[in-house]
């Protein structure tokens, strides 16, 4: 009769154990010396040889484990690349098979304007109540962007000047689409070329606030252009969840500049 007494029960869970604990010690202790040689602990930091390195490495870990265990690793792999944020990664190191690599595969990265997004004549009045609401949600933005929307560039290289950006009185669909899936990489903001030390995080907020702080960020410091409406922000709700954009990404603000800069 099976028991939790059975010696030869209690025999074989023991060595099973000790088979886990080998290989899964083997596989960290591959992946470990790989990953922190030379002090290098991120995985974006290392070179591409020794990233190729690395991967061989695992690959040879993964194919010398027994088929359990390798079939939990890919159940692992697997997640991991569905789950990862596509955040983490940078535009010029993306995982194979994660949901960046997908949707470039696709071509389904980059800002476009929407079938039907609602149009804001140019000449649009400004409604001051949505200014007063755009001020106060600017706050959040100000400790990247300044304040009067100076930048914080030149002080601890974060966010780059709104003040005369042509970003942000070019096409709406972009500033939209940059609070929903944030913004990483060097970009040229009205003549000089910003590299901040962290990307834009993704700000996802509610549609009058979005298009309030847009309105604001607009219509401040001197710029000029078209207030933001709800429905235009409610139209680029599907952007919500890609990939973060790197400014490759946006629609090149000379396209936008026209009458109607949507
Ligand atoms: C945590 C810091 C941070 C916050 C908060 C932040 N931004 Fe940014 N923002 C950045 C950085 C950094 C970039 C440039 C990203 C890059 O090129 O890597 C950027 C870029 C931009 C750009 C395009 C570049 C430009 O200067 O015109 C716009 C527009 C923008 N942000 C608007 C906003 C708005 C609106 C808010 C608030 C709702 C906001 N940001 C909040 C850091 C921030």
């Amino acid at each position: 009769m099976a028991s939790a007494n059975n010696p030869l029960k209690r025999f074989s869970t023991f060595w099973l154990g000790c088979i886990l604990f080998v290989a899964f010690g083997l596989a960290g202790l591959v992946l470990g010396v790989g990953f922190n040689k030379s002090g290098v602990n991120r995985f974006d930091e290392v070179d591409e040889k020794r990233r190729v390195k690395i991967k061989r490495k695992a690959d040879k870990a993964h194919a010398g484990v027994g088929k359990t265990v390798r079939r939990s690793f890919d159940k692992v792999g697997a997640r991991f690349l569905e789950t990862a944020p596509a955040s983490v990664e940078k535009p010029e190191f993306v995982l194979p098979g994660s949901t960046t690599q997908k949707a470039k595969a696709s071509g389904g990265l980059g800002v476009t304007v929407p079938v039907g997004f609602p149009e804001v004549p140019a000449d649009a009045p400004v409604d001051p109540q949505v200014m007063e609401k755009g001020k106060v949600v600017f706050i959040m933005c100000s400790a990247c962007h300044g304040p009067e929307g100076e930048g914080m560039y030149h002080i601890n290289k974060t966010g780059p000047p709104l003040v005369g950006s042509e970003w942000v009185t070019g096409s709406v669909a972009n500033l939209i689409a940059i609070q929903f899936r944030g913004l990483n990489g060097t970009m040229e903001v009205n003549g000089k070329e910003y590299t901040p030390v962290a990307p834009m995080a993704p700000l996802p907020l509610d549609n009058d606030s979005i298009a309030a702080v847009l309105t604001y960020i607009r219509n401040s410091f001197g710029n000029k252009a078209s207030p933001v409406s709800a429905e235009q922000v409610e139209a680029m709700r599907g952007e919500l969840g890609k990939p973060m954009l790197s400014p490759a990404d946006l629609i090149a603000p000379t396209a936008s500049t026209g009458p109607t800069p949507n």
